[in-house]
């Protein structure tokens, strides 16, 4: 037997039953796609039952408002996702008069709606031969060829994407597609493959070798690393920016406040010192998340610090200037800025 028969045989006799299993419904397809595609599965199931309780078909979801549909994404973080698959539904309503369109290109001009999502919904909604490689499949595909490059590359992408299309049964893509991604989550796991019980161990080159060892990581870079604080000042909805000098790199550019830290300093008190240097305030901050950025000689270990200054009326402060949002959007900014405007402004 090929490879596909023998992968949709055990999906027939094994695939666990899923709530968005039970529907072809696009509308369903696209939202579940978009909560699995960070969130486990076992933590997805409420949220969409619930969700689809709520907002049970395209029009309700589009007609109701992005703060009520916030509401029903609560707990599964990266809400961006959620606006954009509102956005994308309230497209396909005023566009395609409701109809969630088939064509792969029209799929891929919605908001939110990427490579993985074009290929997930026009194979499991629709039955179309398009690939879905999300990180499930790169590693069992990863693992059945033995790739030994890091799949973040583009070309090794292409090779996984073009060998899960040239294998496509007829008329059942659908299947194939969750399949795939069923042997993923169920038996072709990150730690401790279950290669004994897997239908298409014969394919698989890794499971004569060490399988974990594939998808290969990534190589960590081999450059010296820096700690760096970076401050999130606000004042009434204003963050503190400050601008790079005249001259050198960026010149001009603008940036949250950021300096180096030694390895065991207490990064709370640094701040506080800044701030109680520089602005002349004694602010309470708190730890907000870790941020790593690459250059090409450098990594820096950021830690984001966070506080707010209060309602007071004098905005005036030698060292910068406050921006909101939108002010701050159209500012010149240096890489990592604009990286944790994006995570932390949505
Ligand atoms: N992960 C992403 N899509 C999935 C699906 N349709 N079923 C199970 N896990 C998934």
């Amino acid at each position: 037997m090929d490879f596909t028969t023998t992968l949709l045989d055990w999906y027939h006799r094994e695939a666990r039953k899923l709530p968005w299993r039970e529907t072809k419904d696009p509308y369903k397809i696209w939202v579940s796609e978009v909560m699995l595609q960070q969130t486990q599965v076992e933590t997805v199931i409420p949220y969409y039952k619930r969700f689809m309780e709520r907002f049970p078909t395209l029009q309700i979801l589009a007609a109701a408002d992005e703060a009520e549909v916030l509401k029903y994404w609560e707990g599964l973080g990266y809400y961006r996702r959620v606006r954009l698959l509102h956005q994308g539904v309230r497209e396909v309503q005023s566009k395609y008069g409701g109809v969630i369109p088939s064509e792969p290109e029209l799929l891929m001009s919605l908001p939110g709606v990427g490579p993985y999502m074009v290929g997930s919904i026009a194979s499991i909604a629709f039955n179309r031969p398009v690939a879905a490689v999300d990180g499930n499949v790169i590693r069992v595909v990863s693992r059945i060829l033995a790739i030994d490059e890091d799949p973040s590359r583009a070309t090794v992408r292409r090779q996984i994407t073009a060998w899960v299309q040239e294998r496509f049964p007829e008329g059942n893509a659908a299947d194939y597609t969750q399949a795939l991604m069923e042997l993923g989550a169920l038996v072709c796991t990150p730690k401790r493959p279950r290669c004994s019980d897997c239908p298409v161990q014969p394919f698989c080159r890794a499971a004569r070798e060490d399988p974990e060892r594939y998808p290969m990581k990534r190589k960590k870079a081999d450059v010296p690393e820096e700690r760096r604080i970076v401050l999130l000042i606000t004042w009434k909805g204003r963050r503190l920016l400050v601008q790079r000098p005249k001259t050198g790199l960026m010149a001009n550019f603008w940036e949250y406040p950021h300096f180096e830290a030694a390895v065991g300093d207490d990064g709370k008190r640094l701040a506080e010192e800044w701030a109680e240097r520089n602005l002349g305030e004694r602010l309470t901050f708190k730890f907000l998340k870790k941020m790593t950025h690459v250059y090409s000689h450098l990594r820096w270990n950021l830690e984001i610090y966070q506080a707010d200054r209060g309602e007071g009326e004098d905005g005036s402060i030698a060292i910068g200037q406050w921006f909101l949002p939108e002010e701050e959007a159209r500012l010149s900014r240096v890489a990592f800025v604009r990286k944790l405007a994006i995570e932390t402004l949505d």
